[in-house]
């Protein structure tokens, strides 16, 4: 997830159950001209592999095979296609979900790749690009004929964003119709929905993006509620201290979307909110996180003063976050 699933992140998720994990993604473009900030994006623990992938946009046919086998010198576990993104900055110059108005280009770019490089390459798409045009079958045949090892699917168009419901169905076409694993993709809300999807559509791993932030206990299969306060807490010190320690003391600013997303839901957030997001100091917001279970174990909170206040959900993240260009 961009902006998200940094190596702290990713770790984070490994270390709660999490089997496999991705990159943010990255224009191809910023991997040829090997510009830092892209690069940098590519760092992976030990601990990530194999099961780590590399991901990666663009339109460009030549430049995914410079970039994957640039990429491959780093020894990734897997590189991945992105044929999902639904901005219109990426998916509107044909990268993203804008590849799949165009499968036989699809095809032509893993059948160079299977040849170009030795890891294993996999895509991501989404069921198409509008209601009329649900192609995900087509694409999905084309890319296992062209030497894709994985599918992961997001089960909705581009034209729908993040909003309607994730069609669990098609996932369970495309798991029908082709030979190689399928990741089942999209409102995975809550630990007994992995199950459910599991069920639903047959898929070989279940894929979790939004649900993640802020809880990443549901790869323990353990939602928010089930939780303790000091367990949260002490979740966020380990996770700010990861930031801290791989981006220096710029990671607490950084960590902040994360922190919003912890506490979201706790009475008395709203004020512990406003304490967290002005400190500039990593043991102060130690101390404030501290206080905090120290004046909730003294039953210092209304338990009415339940923190209400909404939180960016889907398009509205990815508008900000999945606009950014590496
Ligand atoms: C903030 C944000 C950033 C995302 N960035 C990426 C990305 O870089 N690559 C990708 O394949 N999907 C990205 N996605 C899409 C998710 O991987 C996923 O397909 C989508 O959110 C549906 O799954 P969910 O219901 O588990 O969130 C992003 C989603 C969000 C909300």
């Amino acid at each position: 997830m961009d902006g998200y699933s940094d190596q702290p992140f990713r770790v984070l998720c490994r270390e709660y159950g999490s089997a496999m994990s991705y990159t943010e993604f990255v224009a191809i473009e910023a991997v040829v001209y090997a510009t830092k900030k892209a690069m940098r994006m590519f760092d992976y623990a030990p601990e990530e592999k194999p099961q780590m992938s590399f991901q990666i946009f663009g339109a460009d046919e030549d430049k995914f095979i410079l970039a994957a086998q640039k990429l491959e010198q780093l020894q990734p576990g897997i590189i991945d296609i992105n044929m999902g993104c639904s901005v219109p900055n990426v998916s509107g110059r044909g990268a993203g979900a804008g590849l799949l108005r165009d499968p036989r280009k699809i095809g032509r770019i893993f059948n160079r790749l299977a040849r170009a490089v030795a890891v294993p390459v996999t895509g991501k798409i989404r069921l198409g690009w509008d209601s009329q045009t649900r192609n995900y079958l087509d694409v999905a045949r084309i890319l296992e004929d062209n030497g894709a090892s994985l599918i992961a699917v997001h089960g909705r168009t581009k034209e729908m964003k993040y909003g309607g419901k994730a069609d669990w169905d098609a996932i369970a076409e495309i798991k029908q119709a082709v030979r190689i694993p399928v990741i089942g993709n999209g409102d995975v809300k809550a630990a007994e929905d992995i199950d459910r999807m599991k069920a639903h559509t047959g898929c070989d791993g279940v894929m979790i993006a939004r649900a993640a932030i802020g809880n990443p206990w549901i790869f323990q299969r353990r939602n928010c509620d089930q939780v303790t306060l000091h367990e949260m807490v002490e979740l966020q010190k380990r996770h700010l201290q990861l930031m801290v320690d791989y981006y220096g003391v710029f990671g607490l600013i950084l960590f902040r979307k994360h922190a919003v997303r912890y506490i979201h839901g706790l009475p008395g957030a709203a004020e512990l909110r406003q304490k967290l997001m002005t400190t500039d100091s990593p043991a102060h917001f130690v101390e404030l996180i501290g206080e905090y279970e120290e004046r909730s174990a003294r039953g210092d909170w209304d338990i009415h003063a339940v923190d209400d206040t909404p939180i960016a959900e889907g398009g509205e993240l990815v508008e900000t976050a999945e606009c950014r260009i590496a």
